[in-house]
């Protein structure tokens, strides 16, 4: 199984790094952590809601396949404290080690996370105006300046390209109206702003980035 997760690790890690940097760290952190103890979690428990391939089986779940290992793991270490709220992952997290953790996020930051097809064009039309300029009539920042042009985020910032619609309009709800914690300063003011329209047209657009 080593060799398996090994092997797509290869593939995946230029792809789904912002910088080079970004992926020596993970190739670093990918030597100093148990994959095989990750597999064996990830089929026992979170297989069932987040895909085989992290490609998350529901629309309410998100894709973590691509996702910088540092943010999933501290997520978890969130959920598990409670920081972060959500009754679903809080009984997932509360068993799992500092490094079991670190090792689920090296894990699926190796996958691929491929584009989803768009089924509105002229929605994420708009969502790509607004990611990559702002709406400078309500004072909403640009996304790209933090998430990056090709929303791959950075080790300190979530990578959005090609998350599921549903789940991105659920957290940018959540960032409003604030019970998302503990990290949302930035977000709620950001997504306060936004129209409904707007947190669709967003979604749709970071849908089918890459
Ligand atoms: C019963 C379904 C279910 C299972 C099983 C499950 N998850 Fe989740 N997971 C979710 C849902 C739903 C969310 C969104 C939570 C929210 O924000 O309210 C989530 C969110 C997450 C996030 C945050 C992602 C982000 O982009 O912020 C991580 C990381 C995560 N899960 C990892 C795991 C790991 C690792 C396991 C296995 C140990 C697991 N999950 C098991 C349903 C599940
Ligand atoms: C000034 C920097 C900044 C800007 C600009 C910004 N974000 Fe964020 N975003 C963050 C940070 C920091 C987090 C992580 C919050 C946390 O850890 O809970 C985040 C998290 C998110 C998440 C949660 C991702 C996940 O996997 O759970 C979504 C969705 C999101 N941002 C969407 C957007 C959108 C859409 C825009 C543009 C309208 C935007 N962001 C602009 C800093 C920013």
């Amino acid at each position: 199984m080593m060799i398996l997760s090994m092997a797509a690790f290869a593939i995946a890690a230029p792809v789904s790094a912002q910088t080079m940097a970004d992926a020596e760290r993970l190739v670093r952190a990918a030597q100093n952590v148990d994959l095989d103890r990750a597999h064996e979690i990830h089929m026992e428990t979170c297989f069932a809601c987040h895909g085989a391939e992290g490609l998350s089986a529901t629309p309410d779940t998100p894709r973590l396949a691509g996702q910088h290992f540092q943010y999933i793991a501290k997520q978890l270490a969130d959920f598990k404290s409670g920081r972060r709220e959500s009754t679903v992952m809080q009984p997932m997290a509360k068993n799992l080690t500092e490094e079991e953790m670190l090792a689920l996020g090296v894990y699926f930051n190796v996958k691929p996370s491929p584009a989803q097809r768009v089924r509105d064009a002229e929605l994420a039309a708009v969502g790509r105006y607004l990611y990559h300029r702002g709406n400078e009539f309500s004072g909403v920042a640009n996304c790209a300046g933090c998430h990056g042009e090709r929303g791959l985020g950075t080790d300190e910032l979530p990578r959005l390209a090609s998350q599921g619609t549903r789940y991105t309009e659920t957290q940018l709800k959540l960032f409003s109206e604030r019970p998302r914690t503990p990290d949302n300063e930035i977000m709620h003011t950001i997504a306060s702003k936004l129209t409904e329209l707007e947190i669709k047209a967003l979604a749709a657009y970071i849908s089918s980035m890459e």
